[in-house]
């Protein structure tokens, strides 16, 4: 095998005269440099260029460092410290004509410190906090000798059955689209060549949170009008703000997958987009492509793959395999290889690794002693965030926040448990370093505290989905049974809740639960844990529940028992502090939902901003002959944009400065938004516009704007919101996207549905 490679260097070192001939040109010019650079190249050299592998703990080092010498490997993910990268370039320095390699990681939400999931961090709806958490992400990986990022993760998801939805900022176009923006330049900071930035690389390209029924890897069946207008914004808005890179989704696409989507990769994202960067196949995606049926082998896999624009391909070996052939029968042309090559060398030019291959893999002396000591940490930081990030969903008689002097039932499954509180995609998080909410509600009231605490229940009581939980988990099971009977817990819990003034249970899912391949039928909490909540409501205590999940769950029934709800998430390192900061009243609450919660799995999808129809279902109407379930009631169990606190807010009725708007005007909407409760608090104006009859159907409301806005107790603010055409615009049925004149209505509200409405026309 070794022989063969050498053999090949041999045989297309002959066939380039040129190579080493002249001196190489100076690295200032990129153009210029990489033209040069790939002139130089053999093409076993190219090819290696356009190989991602994985380094699991198992594989032989050794041979992946000859392999780099020898330029077979262009990058890797998943070794993520510099004592494992730095021989690794050393090897790559070793190479005939000295290539970087790149390290690449999945920083999602967070790499030694982990901040809430995406979905919760969009909860803040603070674009402070988000972006914070993406710059320290990025200090942290790149700390560790990481280059780039599979990340921000923007698919917009409207079905929660789909377990990725954890790992995305939600259901609505535009917040995603602002937060993606937000991580781009959080990330690659002032330029994705300095030694504290990494690139970033959106995922999944595209549609991936649409697969169909929210089974994940499913089809993704959409019309153009509905890809443009709401599900690529957001890939869109990362790309304009300097992504250097894409990942492919490895869903398809209206029959094509995206792996071999010429539409999706050369019309669109480069041609049309404008995008130079790197485009990386998913996990495996290329081989893959034979089973979605559209290859009839490794061979047309590649070519397709090649042809359609994929770059570097994460994981198969099949562009290793197939390209040299491809190229010497004409099924492809140089010229495919070459523009993949000059993007990979290209974005390892931004990253700066040609100026300096150590840029972030340092000197070995000064390699942290302990990779994942406290003092690595950004523990204050991740505190605020979480809190930030959380959202009270129901607050009946002022339950909480909890009396510090009051005893305290803290009951449930999750709450000791440090692995779930990371949530799922938790790159280097360690669950040990993570606060659960038993010790964040301890570290409030100290050990004299009269905290009482019970498990109550397990996860599941449904072996097969522990087992399917742990899979590829067996050293370390990460839903790990209580053997004592449902009933045993039950008891301890019960006798627990008797003695105190009030109970929290922490209750929801595992996080496998939420993650790729977890896709679920019934947005129910397991029914092991709705026992719990039935017994412990039975004893007539306050019930409050701290809900850990990383998608919308059913919670009819749950709303109905407790007194209080707060929805958590996975709120990451600090999570259990600042739970503890919220139960305590240390902080107000002021997250609000980026999806909307339906009541049933029924009723799905939900998303407030779904198109005008015909016969609507309308409040307080005979509903005969309406867009409805009858079975149900309908609308949300909780709607978009919605979020409580411990004071409360009005909104005057809004004042339009016009009701007509030129197309190269302005319009001034505002409102004067009162903290009309005793404690100070955060909440988000939202702006909405409807356009009520154009050339397609619109939607009910989309938002625009908002605005994070802190009032002190009894204070009151004027909020203003400029509208202008640009906010008016949207894809026709050409995909043409522009405003069309006529009448629009404009919504202010600090949810989606309790608002302020006026009306204008743009002339
Ligand atoms: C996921 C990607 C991820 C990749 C590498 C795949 O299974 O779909 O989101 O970046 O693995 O870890």
């Amino acid at each position: 095998m070794k022989k063969l490679c050498l053999l090949g260097l041999l045989v297309s070192l002959a066939s380039h005269p040129v190579l080493a001939e002249t001196a190489p040109v100076p690295l200032e010019n990129k153009e210029a440099f990489i033209s040069d650079l790939l002139k130089r190249m053999t093409l076993e050299e190219k090819i290696g260029q356009l190989r991602l592998i994985s380094i699991g703990p198992e594989m032989p080092r050794e041979l992946i460092r000859k392999e780099i010498a020898a330029g077979n490997i262009g990058g890797t993910f998943n070794s993520i410290t510099r004592p494992e990268n730095r021989p690794m370039q050393d090897a790559a320095m070793r190479s005939r004509l000295k290539i970087p390699m790149f390290f690449a990681y999945d920083v999602i939400h967070g790499h030694r410190t982990i901040f809430p999931i995406s979905l919760a961090l969009a909860s803040s709806w603070d674009m402070d906090a988000i972006g914070r958490s993406g710059r320290i992400a990025a200090k942290e990986a790149s700390a560790d000798s990481l280059d780039i990022t599979f990340a921000p993760m923007v698919d917009i998801s409207r079905d929660p059955r789909w377990g990725r939805t954890s790992e995305g900022f939600g259901e609505d176009t535009y917040l995603v689209s602002r937060i993606a923006k937000v991580m781009v330049k959080a990330y690659q900071g002032q330029s994705p060549a300095l030694p504290d930035s990494i690139m970033a690389s959106v995922k999944h390209f595209a549609l991936y949170g649409a697969v169909e029924g929210g089974r994940d890897y499913n089809i993704v069946d959409m019309s153009p009008v509905k890809m443009y207008q709401d599900y690529l914004p957001p890939y869109r808005a990362a790309i304009d703000a300097g992504a250097g890179g894409v990942m492919v989704a490895l869903n398809s696409i209206n029959g094509v997958p995206a792996t071999s989507n010429t539409w999706l990769m050369n019309d669109l994202l480069r041609k049309e987009w404008g995008f130079k960067g790197l485009a990386v196949s998913d996990h495996g995606a290329i081989i893959e492509l034979i089973r979605h049926g559209v290859a009839k082998d490794g061979r047309e896999a590649a070519k397709l793959a090649i042809k359609a624009g994929i770059d570097m391909s994460m994981n198969d070996s099949l562009y290793g395999k197939e390209l040299p052939g491809l190229l010497k029968s004409g099924e492809i042309e140089q010229k495919d290889i070459d523009n993949a090559v000059r993007e990979v060398l290209a974005a390892k030019y931004d990253m700066g690794l040609f100026k300096d291959p150590y840029v972030r893999i340092g000197k070995a002396e000064d390699d942290p002693a302990d990779t994942n000591a406290e003092s690595r940490l950004h523990r204050s930081d991740a505190r605020d965030i979480a809190r930030r990030s959380l959202v009270l969903l129901k607050n009946q008689n002022d339950t909480l926040p909890l009396q510090k002097t009051a005893k305290i039932a803290l009951v449930g499954p999750l709450a000791k448990a440090p692995i779930d509180m990371m949530g799922s995609w938790a790159a280097a998080g360690v669950p040990a370093q993570s606060v659960t909410l038993y010790d964040g509600m301890r570290n409030v009231l100290g050990d004299k505290a009269q905290l009482v605490y019970a498990r109550g229940s397990n996860i599941t009581a449904d072996k097969k989905v522990v087992d399917y939980l742990n899979f590829l988990n067996f050293d370390a099971p990460e839903v790990v049974d209580d053997p004592r009977t449902a009933q045993q817990m039950i008891d301890e819990a019960v006798n627990a809740a008797r003695q105190s003034d009030v109970i929290v249970a922490a209750v929801g899912e595992s996080r496998g639960m939420s993650h790729e391949s977890s896709s679920r039928t019934d947005l129910h909490i397991p029914a092991s844990q709705r026992d719990l909540i039935k017994a412990l409501k039975a004893t007539g205590k306050p019930l409050v529940l701290v809900l850990m999940n990383g998608r919308p769950l059913s919670l009819l029934e749950e709303n109905q028992q407790a007194d209080a709800i707060l929805e958590t998430w996975f709120s990451g390192t600090e999570g259990g502090n600042a739970i503890a900061d919220v139960l305590f009243g240390d902080y107000n609450p002021s997250g609000k939902l980026p999806i909307t919660f339906p009541r049933s799995v029924g009723q799905i999808p939900t998303y407030y901003n779904h198109l005008t129809i015909g016969r609507p279902f309308t409040p307080g109407k005979p509903g005969n002959y309406t867009s409805q379930y009858f079975d149900d009631t309908t609308g949300p169990l909780f709607p978009f944009g919605y979020g409580l606190s411990y004071t409360s807010f009005s909104l005057s009725d809004m004042a339009l400065s016009s009701t007509t708007l030129n197309k190269s005007g302005k319009l001034d909407a505002s409102v004067t938004v009162k903290n009309t409760g005793k404690r100070d608090g955060e909440t988000v104006v939202q702006l909405y516009i409807q356009d009520v009859a154009g050339s397609m159907i619109r939607p009910i409301k989309e938002l625009k704007n908002f605005q994070k806005v802190m009032l002190k107790a009894g204070e009151e603010k004027a909020i203003h919101f400029t509208i202008t055409e640009d906010d008016l615009k949207f894809y026709n049925a050409q995909l043409k996207y522009a405003a069309e004149p006529g009448d629009f209505n404009v919504q202010i509200g600090l949810d989606s549905q309790d608002v302020k409405q006026q009306s204008f026309e743009l002339l």
